[in-house]
């Protein structure tokens, strides 16, 4: 018998403390919704509230408690990269614009990587008490029971979920390009303000499909694995794999995947 053990990655117990954050920082956004708070631009649309910055602290106080070693990647934080093997990628509040006016539709969202790879994840919303989580190889949850993506297998039958990025100003004309390109194909086309939350939608089967532009690793990486765990499909515009590197992603049920990808390939003047 050798004495030489493999360590065991423990996807549930990170699992289980990405969870608990997220729910520490739902429970702010919930007690703070609709009450007087600071807002600051960081960009032309692009705004972050004191409840952004809470809920960033209680998150990294919480993940650091469990893993000090780890490092983190959040939003209004400047990065912590001390080369670990595990790296977190943080959205305290995703759909600031959202919280802010108080539109009920905005969530925390927060993955895990291992070298490069999104190993476990949560997206919480506090307005429905939703709280999705994910750990490779074991699947995807919403509020403990399993989750599913659809079975619809032809864009016509498919509801879409899209973004704009803060840029959109700069180029909005090919941003309601690829938004007119799935009018003309889609079933239903939204555009709801928080990635993480549209990619756990996708994951449980209510969307079929999402795709944006211009996004970070931590509005994709959490929800990107829910989508994989909830049996669906999730690369970049061209079908290759998603990475902490990806700004532009397409999501499915997989069963529309290619018809997503040659929609958002067709050329400018195609309708
Ligand atoms: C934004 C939301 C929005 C998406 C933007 C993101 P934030 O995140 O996810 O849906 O369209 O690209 O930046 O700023 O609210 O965390
Ligand atoms: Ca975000
Ligand atoms: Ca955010």
């Amino acid at each position: 018998m050798s004495l030489i053990t493999t360590p065991v990655v423990d996807v549930d117990l990170f699992r289980a403390v990405a969870a608990d954050a997220a729910l520490i920082s739902g429970r702010i956004q919930k007690a703070r919704l609709g009450t007087e708070i600071s807002i600051q631009n960081k960009g032309e649309l692009d705004l972050v509230t004191e409840v952004d910055r809470a809920c960033e602290a209680a998150i990294l106080a919480r993940l650091r408690r469990s893993f000090p070693n780890h490092d983190i990647v959040a939003e209004e934080s400047a990065p912590s990269l001390t080369g670990s093997d595990y790296v977190w990628y943080v959205d305290p509040l995703d759909g600031t614009t959202n919280f802010a006016h108080q539109y009920p539709f905005f969530c925390t969202s927060i993955g895990l990587t291992r070298n490069g790879a999104v190993i476990a994840s949560a997206v919480y919303d506090p307005v429905k008490d939703e709280l999705f989580t994910a750990a490779r190889g074991r699947g995807a949850t919403c509020n403990g029971s399993p989750i599913r993506v659809s079975k619809s297998a032809e864009l016509a039958r498919s509801v879409f979920l899209t973004g704009f990025p803060y840029d959109l100003k700069d180029d909005v004309a090919h941003t309601l390009r690829l938004f007119e390109r799935f009018v003309h194909h889609a079933r239903a086309l939204r555009r709801d303000g928080a990635a993480a939350l549209d990619l756990a939608y996708l994951a449980a089967g209510r969307i079929d499909g999402y795709f944006e532009e211009r996004l970070k690793p931590w509005d994709v990486m959490a929800g990107s694995l829910l989508v994989e765990e909830g049996g669906g499909r999730v690369t970049r515009f061209d079908g290759t794999p998603v990475n902490v590197s990806a700004d532009e992603v397409v999501a499915s049920n997989g069963l529309i995947h290619d018809a997503m990808i040659r929609v958002l390939a067709e050329p400018a003047e195609a309708k």
